[in-house]
């Protein structure tokens, strides 16, 4: 299938670090609207494939096209102008910034160089859209608390948060549920099925949560070794026993 139909589509994408191969020519589609799972034990290459789709890491080989577009050589911040998001790994939040000031720099780091979120001025619309996350992600109660202060749950969920100032086109979730309660993790569960249903974006997520990755996603792309070993719906997923290997042998 052509390029052009997806939102997102990785041609023969390969990573070394030295002698690692963490991604070994990957290639896949994802359609517009998919809420794609990525899964596969650590250390398998899934991580390294964000950074070489979103411009964090620059791949030995390969491509990466945005609604049909190349996207080779783009920055994070021209990707985000394109409307695509994402969280990494780790929590990007700062601590000593309150959560409506967190999601707003979220916005200008979308929007503009790191001069202009520093010197910029603040832009109302950014105000109002981060306004309107906090409603949809319900932390309007701790909006003006600084975001060091709020459980790890709620900085996951505000995470999160912050990736959709992109807009709603292509989000990219590395972990959102990890080390996250079983409320939350229901919480937030049920909040990206809703912004998926309401706003139609698409979503690839890597997550080692099971049932989270299961009942969430639509699709998922199994990587063991930095390559695409499975892919399938849940269910085909779920019974197929390179995966069971992969997992339990690794
Ligand atoms: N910046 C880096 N430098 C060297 N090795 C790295 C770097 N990032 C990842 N790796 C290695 O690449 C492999 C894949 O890592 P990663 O993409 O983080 O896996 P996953 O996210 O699936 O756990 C691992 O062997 C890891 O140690
Ligand atoms: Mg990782």
């Amino acid at each position: 299938m052509s390029t052009t139909d997806h939102v997102l589509s990785v041609r023969n994408i390969s990573k070394s670090f030295g002698a690692i191969h963490a991604v070994r020519d990957v290639s896949f589609d994802v359609e517009k609207g998919e809420v794609l799972g990525l899964i596969g034990p650590n250390g398998s290459g899934k991580s390294t494939l964000f950074n070489c789709i979103l411009g964090q890491l620059t791949p030995n080989s390969g491509e990466v096209f945005v609604d049909g577009k190349s996207v080779a050589g783009k920055s994070a911040y021209q990707l985000s102008r394109l409307g695509v998001g994402r969280t990494f790994q780790q929590l990007s939040v700062f601590p000593q910034m309150t959560v409506i000031d967190n999601i707003i720099m979220a916005g200008q780091e979308h929007r503009g160089s790191m001069v202009s979120r520093l010197f910029g001025k603040p832009d109302a619309g950014l105000t109002e859209a981060a306004d309107q996350l906090i409603e949809f992600f319900r932390l309007g109660h701790l909006r003006d608390q600084m975001a060091g202060s709020l459980s790890y749950g709620q900085q996951k969920l505000l995470d999160a948060a912050m990736a959709f100032m992109a807009g709603p086109g292509l989000v990219l979730l590395d972990e959102p549920a990890g080390g996250v309660n079983l409320t939350m993790l229901e919480y937030l569960k049920e909040r990206l099925q809703t912004y998926n249903r309401e706003h139609d974006s698409t979503f690839v997520v890597i997550e080692h949560n099971m049932e989270f990755v299961m009942s969430l996603c639509t699709r998922i792309i199994v990587l063991a070794e930095g390559q695409i070993i499975a892919e399938g719906t849940p269910d085909e997923i779920r019974n197929n026993q390179q995966v069971i290997d992969a997992y339990l042998g690794g």
